[in-house]
Formats: C-alpha cells, structure tokens, sequence
C-alpha cells in the first residue's frame, strides 16, 4: 500500500467507528488526490451522514466566543499570545494588540494559504475596520523589509522558502498599496511585534487579554458563528469542519 492509501485505510477505519459518515471537504485533500478525480467515498453500511457536532471534536459551548475558539479549535496559540504581550509591553494601541494577537487564526484553525485574508474576513464583522485592515496586509508586508521601524525581510521565510522565492504579483500590488495607506503603520506593527521565533520559556495566558478582547471584540450574542454576520459560516466550518453539508 502507498503512504496515501494506509492512510485512506486508517481514515475508513476510523470512520467506521463513528456513528456517522463522514466525507472530506476537497480542500483537505486537493494535492494528495487530483479533485478532478471523483473523491473515493466511504461506503455508508446504512450510516447517516455527519450533519452536526463531530463527536471526535471538544464540544463547544452553546453560544461560543472568540475565547473558546482559541480554546476548542485553534492549535496552541503561543505564537499569537507572545506576538500580543511584545506589541502590548511596546505601548502598541489595542488595535494592534487585538490584530497581533489574532493575526494568525487562521493557520491555528482554519485554512493555510492566504491566511491574512482568512483571519481579516474572520474578524471583520466584530473588530474595528481599521483592525481587519491590519490583518489583511500583513499577508503582503511581512515579506517586504522596512528600515524605519527596523523590519527586516524573516530570516526563517529564506529557510522556509529558500533565497530565491519571490512573492506573487497580487502581494506585490497589496504592498504597494499598504504603504500609502493612512493605517500603513498599524499592520506594519503588526509585522513587527510578529515573533518568527518563539521562546518556549515566555508563558503567556489567553486570560491576559480579555479585558483587551473584551473592549474591542464584538461578541455576538447568539455565539460566534451563530449570528448572521457575512462570516458568520466560516465560523461554523471551524465549528464543525466534517459537515456533509
Ligand atoms: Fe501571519
Ligand atoms: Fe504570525
């Protein structure tokens, strides 16, 4: 069996032992296995298929916040906790602590590739325009250097992308038009209380922020992703990913 197969093997075992059916969105598995290609489909033995709480999840409570995302669904946040506590110990206004600390959801919970875009729409309902905005760009200007606030091209994208990577045109543009743009300096701070590395020895808490999440976050009440704000889905496919629809 090829590596993708066992792992199909395992994936099929696994589903069996779930009360429910459930099938993958594309996404997950678009590169391992041509989407043009029908998706092989697990075979139901009379089984429903996965409509709600996947029972392999943490349940979330009944009317979720930005807290218990971070809690029940996002890898462990230390990266978005430490870049948070650098912008605040620099006296960054709580518009950048807010972005800083959830610059990044998306890569904690969501979806990889274009994460700045995924985390600002995430957001945008709920924070300040001027906070998504922030979010958005850093997408496009963590990967140009700017001596006048000390930020420097990461030396980790050389070594994660080697020396002769170059960014697509559509970030190119986005940088260009991030600089003239009056908030240029709130999500160029961004990028620079951004740690691309993380002490283990620093040990911030979510707890640290809540007054900060709590003045600037726009709890729905119906639970996050309950509300019918324009992201409000998004929120429901972190909620509950393996829905077969
Ligand atoms: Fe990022
Ligand atoms: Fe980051």
């Amino acid at each position: 069996m090829t590596t993708l197969e066992r792992a199909e093997a395992a994936e099929h075992a696994m589903s069996q032992e779930l009360d429910r059916v459930v099938v993958k969105s594309v996404i997950y598995t678009s590169g391992e296995r041509d989407p043009r290609v029908p998706a092989p489909r697990p075979p139901d033995n009379g089984k429903l298929y996965m409509m709600g709480q996947d029972p392999r999840l943490p349940q979330m409570p009944a009317r979720p916040t930005l807290m218990d995302f971070f809690k029940y669904r996002f890898g462990p946040a230390n990266h978005l906790l430490q870049s948070a506590r650098l912008a605040q110990k620099s006296g960054a206004s709580e518009k950048v602590i807010l972005a800083c600390l959830v610059h990044d959801i998306a890569i904690a919970g969501f979806i990889r590739g274009d994460h700045g875009y995924w985390a600002a729409q995430l957001v945008e309902p709920y924070v300040d325009e001027e906070v998504s905005w922030a979010i958005r760009y850093h997408q496009a200007l963590r990967f140009f250097p700017d001596e006048s606030v000390g930020y420097q091209y990461p030396a980790m994208y050389t070594k994660l992308f080697g020396p002769d990577y170059k960014p697509e045109p559509y970030i190119e543009r986005a940088h260009e038009y991030a600089r003239n743009h009056k908030w240029y300096m709130t999500s160029r701070l961004l990028t620079v209380n951004d740690l691309y590395a993380f002490d283990p020895t620093v040990q911030v808490t979510l707890e640290e922020f809540t007054d900060v999440v709590g003045r600037n976050f726009k709890q729905p009440k119906e639970g996050l992703g309950l509300d019918d704000s324009p992201s409000a889905h998004m929120w429901r496919t972190i909620m509950w990913p393996t829905r077969y629809l």
